[in-house]
């Protein structure tokens, strides 16, 4: 969800304002995607580099996911969406990861759709803390180096049982992966706009959906 900043600054406001408005879209979409009935919804909202923001910045971002946490909770059974979270939650404060938990459990039996919140998420901090797991399981004598393959190796992740994105959406004109879902997006379509995050609605969400449906997908092969 990246631009808010630049959203902010092109209309002389501080940049929290642009993250309250990334997150009026960030409402917008999820509920479009439901509509249109997009099954899952990865959603980059805080990664592992963004520690180095401001402080002010840091805890008006972690305000707006606690209004949105609040908010889930409240409308659970209206959404009936499934929410869950990737990235290590344990440097959140205390009231913040109790949300997450909250609305993990509270929403886990919903079917249809998922919406999954990347949060202090980075995909070389899951790798790493994937590998760490599978070199416990082995210290442990539960397995040996050769038992490992891909599909073990996803189900170590935080997106364990979540299929690989179809499509990766990035705005604001930045055209790199930025530690996201580095393991998952081996095959994924990639699609960029300039369109500025906040400035991103239901019409440019259809874009990027024609776009990808006019994409070839070999995964490597000819057809
Ligand atoms: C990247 O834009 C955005 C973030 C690091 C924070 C994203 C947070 C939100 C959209 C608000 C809260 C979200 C939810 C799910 C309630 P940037 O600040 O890097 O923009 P810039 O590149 O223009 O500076």
């Amino acid at each position: 969800m990246d631009g808010n900043g630049r959203w902010a600054a092109k209309r002389g406001l501080p940049r929290t304002a642009g993250h309250v408005a990334g997150a009026e879209t960030f409402r917008r979409v999820a509920t479009y995607c439901k509509e249109i009935g997009v099954e899952y919804l990865t959603v980059y909202a805080f990664s592992t580099e963004n520690w180095k923001r401001s402080s002010e910045e840091i805890e008006a971002i972690m305000g707006l996911f606690g209004k949105y946490l609040e908010e889930a909770i409240r409308d659970m059974e209206k959404n009936r969406v499934r929410i869950h979270f990737f990235g290590d939650l344990s440097p959140l404060s205390e009231p913040l990861r109790d949300l997450c938990a909250q609305v993990e459990e509270k929403s886990k039996t919903f079917e249809g759709v998922q919406l999954n919140m990347c949060i202090n998420y980075g995909g070389r901090d899951e790798i790493l803390r994937a590998v760490r797991a599978w070199g416990e399981n082995i210290a442990a004598g539960e397995c040996s180096p050769s038992d490992l393959t891909e599909e073990r190796f996803s189900g170590l992740l935080d997106s364990a049982g979540v299929p690989d994105p179809d499509l990766i959406i990035r705005p604001s004109g930045e055209q790199r992966l930025s530690n996201f879902l580095l393991w998952q997006a081996a095959y994924s379509e990639l699609y960029y706009t300039d369109v500025l995050w906040p400035d991103f609605n239901e019409e440019e969400l259809e874009k990027a959906i024609t776009a990808f449906h006019s994409r070839s997908r070999r995964y490597g092969g000819t057809k």
